[in-house]
């Protein structure tokens, strides 16, 4: 296998200029940015109650779009009131490709404790650090967290591909035996199983079945960590007005999870010491920085991620009915040689597309904040904002993916929007790793450290379906019949 990390996978891409962060032309009027907070803690309850309760974070900002007849406007995101007394819900919304693109644009945002907006969860879920995630690129130490972060994805490299293969093949070995037992299996557990599995052996190069416990329950503990920091800022949908009153209306503390984080912890520290090793002299990070960083690349970022992501791509797949599985099938099969590498997907310009195209539709990160580091002046595609310093800029991705103005009949699923030249120049505006397809993650930026791997791991995914199966059915959780290869 050969992968060039940090290397932009839009090899078909002939663009590798910057995103479009363009300079406030004269030409476009300069308008007073629309919207209001609303009355002190009137408006954010106000607010909270339809982004989480009554309408739902699209339709929320949906709403507002259309009643300011801005893609820029003031407003407020929860969490809010009455627990949240120290965070501020006051945010510039930028709802269209060309301001989200201010996001990317290091000397106009900061992004210091921004990662889910102004409420920050607690530190003691990270062993009372900041970690990378969580700094603005001028704290030098971003700059060594990003390069190991970088650097154990180059090490995985080596055997990313293999272990990918390998888990696989036991993670759709069950999905059949499940099927074949109660005639549907549902996806969700054995995915995550999968993710894992190969993630713990890629980034931490340990084997997760050297403990028992973790290689039984280590997914679950990290969901369970996962949703104690994030269920403040999650959108449910659902068992309302429970979910507000306990769920949306404090924080949870980190004593809850605390015996898993360190379950965890003493199995990194334990299995993953040659590259607590290298954090350590390469990088001169502490042994406990490493540890903590390491921990939270795998089960916030890549795990987190991942889980979000695949399953909804599973779920575009078998549940298509356009002919697409054919499609998928014949390129998988016809391109790439025997054996699957990350070289091989490069020639499947189609498997590339629909997994550039799950991300458009479903970006498993759906927000991305920055604060203004100054006063400057902020463009959509029809006007100039003045965006004052220490303003916080929030950027929905599922509503900018939509951008009428850069993409033909956005709210469609187009498998092929992506392919040929046309395409290639879209990748411009694929914004899922706070980024453009077409950029690459530095110390300088913000960009997702793994852009390139997740896209190329989604395809890997897709092109071993198709080797494995001439075609496979389910719906958003369960696959219900798959038929094997002739
Ligand atoms: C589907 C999977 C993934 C998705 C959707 C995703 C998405 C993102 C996004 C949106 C950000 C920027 C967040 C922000 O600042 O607002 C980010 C940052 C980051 N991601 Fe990923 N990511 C994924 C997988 C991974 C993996 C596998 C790694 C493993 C190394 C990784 C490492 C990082 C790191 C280290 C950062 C922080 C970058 C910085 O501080 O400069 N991600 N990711």
């Amino acid at each position: 296998m050969s992968i060039s990390p940090g290397v932009p996978s839009s090899s078909q891409s002939p663009l590798s200029s910057p995103p479009p962060v363009s300079p406030p032309t004269t030409t476009l009027p300069l308008r007073t940015i629309p919207g209001s907070y609303g009355l002190p803690l009137l408006g954010p309850i106000s607010d909270r109650l339809d982004y989480f309760w009554f309408q739902g974070p699209e339709t929320f900002l949906k709403k507002r779009i259309e009643k300011h007849r801005s893609t820029v406007f003031r407003t407020n995101i929860p969490p809010t009131f009455p627990f949240f007394s120290n965070v501020n819900p006051n945010v510039v919304a930028v709802l269209d490709t060309k301001s989200f693109a201010h996001l990317f644009d290091m000397e106009l945002v900061d992004k210091r404790d921004v990662l889910v907006g102004d409420f920050m969860p607690s530190v003691k879920f990270t062993g009372d650090l900041r970690v990378c995630a969580y700094l603005d690129t001028s704290e030098p130490q971003h700059s060594k967290l990003k390069s190991f972060a970088m650097d154990i994805l180059k090490q995985s490299s080596k055997t990313w591909v293999s272990e990918v293969v390998t888990n696989l093949d036991t993670m759709w070995d069950d999905i059949e035996s499940t099927i074949t037992k109660s005639g549907s299996a549902s996806y969700l557990v054995p995915l995550q199983k999968f993710i894992f599995k190969f993630l713990v052996k890629c980034l931490v190069g340990a084997d997760p079945s050297s403990s028992q416990e973790i290689a039984e329950s280590g997914y679950i503990m990290l969901d369970r960590w996962l949703a104690l920091q994030l269920l403040p800022t999650v959108y449910i949908g659902a068992l309302q007005p429970l979910v507000e009153i306990f769920l949306h209306s404090w924080a949870y503390p980190f004593f809850l999870v605390s015996g898993d984080y360190n379950k965890i912890y003493e199995f990194v520290e334990k299995e993953g010491k040659e590259v607590l090793q290298r954090g350590e002299t390469e990088f001169g990070l502490s042994r406990k920085e490493s540890i903590h960083n390491l921990l939270f690349v795998l089960g916030f970022n890549a795990f987190g991620g991942f889980s979000v992501f695949l399953p909804s791509l599973v779920s575009t797949i078998v549940s298509d009915t356009t002919g697409l599985q054919a499609k998928l099938r014949k390129e998988a099969r016809e391109k790439g040689g025997p054996t699957l590498s990350f070289d091989s997907i490069k020639e499947m310009p189609l498997i590339q597309s629909v997994v550039y195209e799950t991300l458009r539709l479903n970006p498993p990160v759906p927000i991305q904040y920055g604060r203004a580091r100054k006063d400057f002046q902020l463009s959509s595609h029809d006007s100039v904002y003045d965006i004052k310093k220490g303003e916080l800029l929030c950027g929905y991705q599922k509503l900018v993916m939509k951008d009428p103005k850069i993409f033909d009949e956005p709210e469609s699923f187009k498998p092929e929007r992506f392919m040929n030249e046309k395409g290639s120049e879209l990748l411009n505006y694929l914004y899922w790793s706070n980024g453009p397809q077409t950029g690459s993650p530095t110390v300088s930026n913000k960009q997702c450290a793994a852009k390139d791997y997740v896209v190329l791991t989604a395809a890997l995914f897709v092109a071993y379906v198709f080797r494995r199966y001439d075609s496979i059915t389910g719906d958003s959780s369960s696959i219900t019949a798959v038929e094997k290869a002739k």
